[in-house]
């Protein structure tokens, strides 16, 4: 396939970059050629799993250039400042300047993180995203956050800095565990609860091809929950109005994830409980029927996502106060995403603790 054949949709942000779908790893080379004509290293930071299944193929179409690889060990913990310094001494060991260009492959974890490097190395290098997971191709490499955790909070130390392009080769799922792949669909179903009734819709009438990885069916899934991301980061890059929608589900699921140390449950899983729990609360806001906080704890069960949780060594009061860390928040006060019916958001600014706190006990028990 030629470039010009190749699907993409644009972030029309203050810096525009395309998301390409269902574009093979080995051209990406030739659509760097084509771009950075001064372009002579690369370094591709990834982790060994992702490297056994993809790297050569990456590396097929990056002959013209120097490579070297970097990898980073599997995990949500690899989200932080002591890799960021590792990931910095080995990189100028390799020799990476200011004209290095970074690619990011693999999922989530290592889009932020290698986002976050390429953002703070020497000032800021050029940077690609090759999102291999589920979540990351819908969502984390489109928009330009990358961070890295700090054990009060999710995401605290980060910035937003927009890649030159996003790569997607729909052919990196094939491999995906299950697990993965509902990490990614809590947040495409977020998406669809954000702003797409029809997608909801699509999710609860094509479980049977979904789950059969249908190729067309997941192409339409990738492609539609993209281009909701791409919609709205587009109109709010830096998030200073409806990109704030993004985040449904978030705010207790970070406080979760925050209180489990980032260990024993996924950020899919978060976001999963977190949305039951935005649901109750809309609920008691008079925004969702009952009705319908049922369709969103039906579906999520139906991809085998969690709607609730039994936790050790926290409590609904304990996950309330890790929420003060949350980036919404503005004066001490919390702001929440909650859903509007199914397929709209808004942001609330009056939800008070014991709202919250009982949100919390819809979706957690304590072991
Ligand atoms: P992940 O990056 O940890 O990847 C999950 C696992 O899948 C890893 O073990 C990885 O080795 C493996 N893997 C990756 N690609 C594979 C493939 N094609 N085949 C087989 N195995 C593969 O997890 P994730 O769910 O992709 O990302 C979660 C992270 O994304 C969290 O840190 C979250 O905070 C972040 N996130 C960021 C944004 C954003 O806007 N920047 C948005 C949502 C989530
Ligand atoms: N994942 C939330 C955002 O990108 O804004």
């Amino acid at each position: 396939m030629s470039l010009a054949e190749l699907q993409k949709i644009e972030v029309t942000a203050a810096k525009p970059y395309p998301v390409f779908l269902g574009a093979p790893l080995e051209e990406l080379g030739e659509y760097l050629h084509s771009q950075f004509k001064d372009l002579e290293h690369i370094l591709i930071i990834t982790n060994r799993a992702v490297a056994e299944l993809y790297v050569e193929r990456l590396q097929k179409g990056l002959r013209e250039y120097r490579v070297n690889v970097l990898f980073v060990p599997a995990g949500e913990t690899e989200k932080s400042l002591e890799r960021l310094s590792q990931l910095t001494t080995a990189a100028l060991r390799f020799g990476t300047d200011r004209h290095t260009l970074v690619i990011a492959l693999g999922g989530g974890v290592i889009g932020d993180l290698a986002g976050f490097f390429a953002s703070v190395f020497m000032r800021g290098i050029r940077l690609v995203q090759v999102p291999t997971t589920l979540l990351a191709q819908v969502d984390s490499s489109i928009g330009g956050k990358v961070a890295v955790n700090h054990p009060a909070g999710k995401n605290i130390i980060g910035a937003f800095y927009p890649p030159r392009a996003v790569w997607t080769d729909f052919t990196t799922l094939d491999s995906l565990p299950w697990g993965e792949v509902e990490n990614g669909l809590a947040e495409s179903i977020k998406h669809a609860l954000i702003a797409d009734s029809g997608l909801f819709d699509f999710f609860e009438t094509q479980e049977e091809s979904l789950k059969r990885r249908d190729p067309s069916i997941w192409r339409a899934m990738v492609t539609r929950s993209s281009t909701i991301k791409v919609k709205i980061v587009s109109q709010d890059e830096c998030e200073q109005g409806v990109r704030a929608l993004l985040n449904l589900g978030h705010s207790f699921g970070h406080a979760l994830e925050t209180g489990m140390n980032y260990r024993s449950v996924t950020h899919g899983q978060g976001v999963s409980i977190g949305l039951v729990a935005a649901a109750h609360l809309a609920k008691t806001k008079g925004l969702m029927t009952e009705a319908e906080v049922d369709r969103v704890k039906c579906l999520l069960s139906t991809y085998g996502l969690p709607t609730e949780i039994a936790i050790k060594g926290q409590d609904p009061q304990s996950l309330l106060q890790l929420m003060q860390a949350d980036k919404k928040n503005q004066g001490g006060r919390k702001i929440l995403i909650l859903p509007q019916g199914i397929g709209q958001a808004v942001i609330s600014k009056d939800c008070s603790d014991p709202e919250i706190l009982d949100a919390w006990k819809q979706v957690v028990y304590v072991e």
